[in-house]
């Protein structure tokens, strides 16, 4: 690699200079005089111009024959163009085709989704796909940021796992050696001896459910960070999720502005996400449907249907606590003042996007925990290092998951949680 080599990011640092670039053609024009290629090279995008009459025979050449999504090495000057949306452009000097690609098949014209999604390892290349993704990864730096600014342990939770989490109607199950395993679902079971150990901790990575139904809000891999602090109560629980939610969407408004721009998010919709946010008790989001025309009875779950009446009513998330027992986990503390009702929390996002966090108190009696896995038919056995954490010094404490996806897709507007990851895996969906 010579010398001169930069990224496009970085040409506002070499006006005048000479550079070289290395990247994928994106658009190519050419009249008989002057030719245009539009460079990609993952730090942005930058049109190269290319007059006939200054460059040799082999560059001429190369940009008549050069086609979509072939590499390319642009040696030329950086000059300042006003028009240009990068506020430069390059009068290049020599064009080489590294790779010469034949029959893209992502082209300018609109394509299914169906055909994007089976092509997902190209579609990846789109500046849609580019844009949703950058705040992907900027969200992924923020929760670590979060964590680790407020001394949490990060606490790897495995991926193989003896027991079920979140109900056994979702697993994944796996031969291990002769014995049966599950794909976790959650690595909240694992956090919670950890809490013992650090106090506050956290896991991010993916989980695993096997959604027997096809929705645009549920994936069957998909990332999931859940804090869990010792000593924390249902209330401290709820403040917390308030404050990592405020902060991450105000990271996004700081760090994203050009991917958000790319996707024409309404960025004043992000901007009212600031705490308080309204809380309110499962019992009164009952009333509240019903006052919508909707009528559940005590102990229905929310369906997105539900979720979107609520959310409506609100420009920021919306706190639903104190959900039926019946209804829940059986890990979950029940409430002192109304055993039915367990100290849950769902947080649900704006804008029709639905549940974005999930948590609770969690039991920490062990006659009761072991009560409650019985009630829950779960394999006591499996369940014996969970209880451990009762009997050998039990302490209250509380915990929450946030689904990555959903609230990536919220943060970039998109309707589909498809797009919020880079290899979705949904029912009858593995490829590629
Ligand atoms: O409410 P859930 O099931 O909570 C738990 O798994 C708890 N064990 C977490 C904890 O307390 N540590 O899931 C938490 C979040 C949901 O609010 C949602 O954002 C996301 O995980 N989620 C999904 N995201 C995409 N596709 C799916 N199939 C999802 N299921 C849950």
């Amino acid at each position: 690699m010579s010398d001169n080599t930069v990224l496009i990011r970085n040409l506002s640092d070499h006006e005048s200079s000479e550079v070289r670039l290395l990247g994928w053609i994106e658009k190519r024009r050419s009249s008989g005089k002057i030719g245009f290629l539009e460079v990609r090279d993952g730090s942005g995008t930058v049109q190269a111009v290319i007059s006939r009459a200054k460059v040799d025979e082999a560059t001429w050449q190369a940009v008549q024959d050069v086609t979509q999504e072939s590499t390319v090495a642009v040696v030329g000057t950086v000059a300042a163009d006003a028009r240009a949306p990068s506020g430069f452009e390059l009068h290049a000097t020599s064009v080489t085709i590294l790779s010469l690609t034949e029959d893209y098949p992502i082209t300018p014209k609109d394509h299914g989704t169906a055909f994007l999604m089976e092509h997902r390892h190209l579609w990846l290349r789109s500046s849609r796909q580019r844009a949703i993704l950058r705040v992907r990864s900027e969200v992924s730096h923020a929760i670590r940021d979060f964590y680790s600014e407020r001394d949490f342990v990060l606490i790897d939770s495995p991926i193989l796992t003896p027991a079920a989490c979140e109900g056994t109607s979702t697993l994944f199950a796996t031969d291990y050696f002769g014995e049966p395993a599950f794909l976790s679902q959650s690595g909240q079971l694992y956090l919670e001896p950890a809490a013992a150990a650090f106090g506050k901790v956290y896991c991010f990575g993916p989980t695993f459910r096997a959604e027997k139904s096809k929705t645009r809000r549920h994936l069957t891999e998909f990332w999931m960070v859940e804090p869990e602090v010792a000593f924390l109560e249902f209330p401290g629980l709820c403040d917390l999720a308030e404050e990592f939610i405020t902060y991450l969407v105000a990271r996004v408004l700081d760090r994203c502005a050009e991917p958000l721009k790319r996707l024409e998010r309404d960025q004043s919709k992000l901007e009212s996400v600031q705490g308080p946010f309204p809380r309110m008790r499962y019992r009164e989001a009952i009333t509240t449907l019903a006052d919508h025309g909707k009528i559940l009875e005590f102990g229905d779950d929310f369906g997105a249907e539900e979720e979107t009446i609520l959310a409506n009513l609100h420009d920021r998330p919306l706190m639903i606590t104190h959900y039926p027992a019946k209804a829940k986990a059986f890990y979950m503390q029940p409430d002192a003042e109304d055993e039915d009702l367990a100290l849950a929390l769902d947080v649900i996002a704006p804008e029709g996007y639905g549940e974005i966090v999930g948590g609770s108190q969690r039991v920490h009696d062990h006659e009761l925990l072991l009560r409650r896995i019985k009630q829950h038919d779960l394999p006591e056995k499996a369940f014996q290092w969970y209880l451990d954490v009762r009997k050998y010094g039990s302490f209250p404490h509380s915990g929450f998951g946030m689904g990555l996806e959903r609230f990536v897709a919220w943060m970039t507007g998109i309707p589909h949680l498809r797009e919020s990851i880079p290899y979705p895996r949904m029912l009858h969906k593995i490829y590629p």
